[in-house]
């Protein structure tokens, strides 16, 4: 268990370091977050692409209801996050953040009902515990559990923490995404992270069959090794792979920057990239509010980057879209092997 937690904590030193070194660490607010958002989502069966989420990040009112509900994650995590300098975590923030993700105002149950149910067959497996009081007790112990066994190491605490929330299920749904939200903000909260960037949920969505067996086991058996085991590879190992995808962000940031310059040097600058890198999907608009010119220069600098094999041009509804591919692919891969750019066979 020792050695899990130091290799945990190793891998999120150098996540840490790894956006310390970004030109430009705000590129990851709508990149990282998003995956998270998707893959937390996948686990509760609201089933949307990364491509869908990215296409529709700044327009979430045409994207289709699964999309939406993945970006309210994303919008939930952040707010979680900006909470974080007004008060500690607390039942408070898990109920903005279950708010957020489920768009109705969610507060602590009030009525009996809330059961955990096998998908296949319906056979209730837990019955978490019922009456607001009650579980406002448990919340409470639940909070200081997370605030005061300071000698218990804090990716631990974040475990035993994420199953106590799980088995007090204080909400009539939302509990899973809720959860798994706090766990960043928790990450945040213990200094272990500078932002909640960290696509923790890529472990879980693939070994979710465990994770319920896992939880399930703690409340039967009482397997909290099992668990916490469980928990501390999911940081070592996506603390190392958000680290190695940020590092590729950097080198196709460095390549962005040294192919424009080289083929567009009137078009290049420093801004322009990093707005290409904000998201995979770029409008006029960005281009204007980031400062860099007027619309129609702007509309030009983007339809430069066409010509040059960097972006290409869609259309959605009305509006124009500009795509950045080597840069979809590189979030949406497995793998951290980034594409050259090259110039469009010519038309
Ligand atoms: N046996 C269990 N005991 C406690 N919690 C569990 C158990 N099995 C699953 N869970 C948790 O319950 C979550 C699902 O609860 P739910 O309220 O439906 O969340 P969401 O709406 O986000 O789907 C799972 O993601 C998991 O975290
Ligand atoms: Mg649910």
């Amino acid at each position: 268990m020792l050695k899990a937690c130091i290799q945990a904590h190793k891998a999120l030193a150098s996540l840490r370091q790894a956006t310390g070194h970004l030109p430009n660490p705000a590129v990851l607010i709508n990149t990282i977050p998003l995956l998270e958002a998707q893959a937390s989502s996948e686990i509760e069966n609201i089933v949307t692409t990364a491509d869908e989420l990215f296409r529709f990040a700044d327009h979430e009112a045409a994207a289709n209801p699964a999309t939406r509900e993945a970006l309210r994650y994303r919008s939930a995590l952040q707010e979680g996050y900006q909470s974080l300098r007004d008060r500690p975590l607390s039942t408070a923030t898990a109920e903005v953040v279950c708010s957020r993700i489920k768009n109705a105002q969610m507060q602590v149950r009030r009525v009996p009902g809330t059961a955990l149910a096998n998908q296949q067959t319906g056979q209730v497996i837990y019955t978490p515990p019922v009456g607001e009081a009650l579980l406002r007790e448990k919340l409470t112990n639940w909070e200081r559990f997370i605030h005061e066994e300071r000698d218990i190491d804090p990716l631990i605490r974040m475990a035993v923490a994420h199953y106590q929330f799980e088995a007090i299920h204080p909400f009539t749904d939302g509990n899973g995404r809720t959860g798994r939200v706090l766990n960043l903000l928790m990450l945040v909260e213990q200094d272990l992270l500078d932002r909640p960037v960290l696509y923790l949920s890529r472990y879980i969505i693939e070994r979710k069959a465990e994770y319920y067996r896992l939880l399930q086991g703690v409340t039967v058996d009482g397997a909290w090794a099992d668990w916490i085991a469980y928990m501390l590879n999911a940081v070592a190992d996506t603390a190392e792979w958000t680290g190695a995808k940020i590092d590729a962000i950097r080198g196709l940031h460095e390549q962005a920057c040294e192919w424009i310059r080289a083929q567009r040097p009137k078009t290049y600058s420093r801004e322009l990239v990093d707005v290409l890198f904000s998201q995979p999907y770029s409008r006029i608009q960005n281009v204007v509010d980031a400062g860099i010119a007027k619309r129609e220069t702007a509309a030009r600098y983007l339809r430069d980057l066409v010509e040059i094999g960097v972006l290409e041009e869609q259309r959605m509804g009305k509006e124009k879209l500009f795509l950045h591919p080597a840069y979809l692919k590189l979030l949406s891969d497995d793998s951290h092997a980034t594409q050259r750019y090259v110039l469009p066979p010519s038309r």
